[in-house]
């Protein structure tokens, strides 16, 4: 759609019609003025808002200490996840003592820089604490448990916690169910109760259900989509779907992604890429960091396309505090800023495509 047929430029009216174009075409306002509108907007946070959408980062407390780097986390983006410190093993690290420190100080980092928060993640079988995996536990007592420890995390953050990942990662590849502790103990119906119990501790947070390898229409996607029209039929709290995007070069590009979205959207929810990063076999060279700009690109343009998809979070920003090299060896660069914070062709790409429409 050219933007001149956007309601916002409609509304300027003669006068400001002219201004615009004569601004545009560079006869009024000389350089300077042009820096300051390049200045107002300038940030892919600010970008993102000018389409009702968001553009967020996953940070990580440890790296908070430099200073270079809470500079442009806390300037460049409207939306912080934070990428550890309200995980089970994190905030409940004995049964029934709570510690929130970690994730309070994601929080107050985020407030003092007017920026959102997505809270991940209340239920998923990793980074659970040994007092957990370490013993049996009857339906009755994971339910419980289970129970105590959502609705205590939530109500901590009610209020400060814009959506929540409630549940993360419940199905496999070929969408069969995750054989998790809440699955193998609980059945199916814990994500259910799961949606329940946090909507109770905090009615106008978000709630989501997140995975990895579900940007494509398939068969893990379907799974959620399924479950998605269960949930809806039930009349359960699920408000949105969230989409990791954890891709790699080498495995190809989803390019069902903005059909996906768009099926989602239908059932009624939002959507939301929620731990972006493209990877790829180091060394990066040039052609492959082009490839990744045109994915960044390409995964912005898929989100925008589609009125529900809310908003675009990078799992950090700088690939020098990135997670794919320690956990996928040989691999890396996956992010839009290079480990010196310089900005990377992806950075262009993703301006580039926040600036169209
Ligand atoms: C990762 C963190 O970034 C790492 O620091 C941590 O050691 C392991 O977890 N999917 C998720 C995230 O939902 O929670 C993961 O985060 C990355 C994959």
């Amino acid at each position: 759609m050219p933007s001149t047929t956007r309601p916002s430029r409609l509304r300027l009216g003669f006068a400001g019609a002219l201004a615009a174009l004569l601004v545009a075409a560079g006869t009024a306002g000389g350089p300077a003025a042009q820096a300051g509108e390049q200045h107002r907007a300038k940030t892919l946070g600010d970008l993102a808002q000018r389409h009702g959408r968001y553009f967020g980062s996953a940070t990580d407390n440890p790296v908070l200490t430099d200073t270079a780097y809470t500079k442009i986390l806390g300037h460049e983006f409207g939306m912080i996840t934070p990428g550890n410190s309200m995980k089970w093993e994190a905030t409940e690290p004995r049964q029934g003592v709570f510690d929130f420190t970690k994730g309070d100080e994601v929080v107050e980092f985020a407030r003092a820089n007017r920026q959102k928060v997505r809270g991940h993640t209340l239920v998923w079988h990793n980074q659970l604490p040994g007092w957990l995996t370490s013993r049996q536990w009857t339906a009755d007592e994971l339910r419980t448990v289970l129970k105590n420890h959502i609705q205590t995390e939530v109500r901590h953050y009610r209020g400060k916690v814009y959506a929540w990942d409630v549940v993360n990662e419940a199905f496999n590849e070929d969408g069969t169910w995750r054989e998790s502790l809440f699955y193998k103990t609980l059945g199916p119906g814990y994500i259910a109760d799961a949606l329940r119990w946090a909507h109770e501790a905090d009615p106008k947070a978000k709630l989501y259900v997140n995975d990895y390898n579900v940007e494509a229409v398939g068969p893990k996607s379907d799974a959620y989509y399924a479950l998605a029209q269960q949930l809806k039929a039930q009349r359960v709290p699920l408000h949105g779907f969230g989409l990791q995007a954890h891709l790699a070069l080498q495995y190809g590009y989803p390019t069902t992604l903005e059909d996906n979205l768009r099926r989602f959207a239908r059932l009624g929810l939002d959507t939301a890429l929620t731990e972006v990063d493209v990877r790829m076999l180091l060394p990066a060279t040039e052609e492959k960091l082009a490839q990744q700009a045109d994915w960044y690109r390409d995964l912005t343009k898929a989100c925008l396309a589609v009125r529900r998809c809310v908003g675009i979070t990078v799992w950090d920003w700088t690939d020098k505090y990135s997670w794919i090299p320690e956990f996928f060896p040989g691999e890396g660069a996956a992010l839009p800023w290079d480990e010196q914070f310089a900005p990377k062709p992806a950075y262009h790409a993703i301006r580039d495509a926040l600036k169209r429409r």
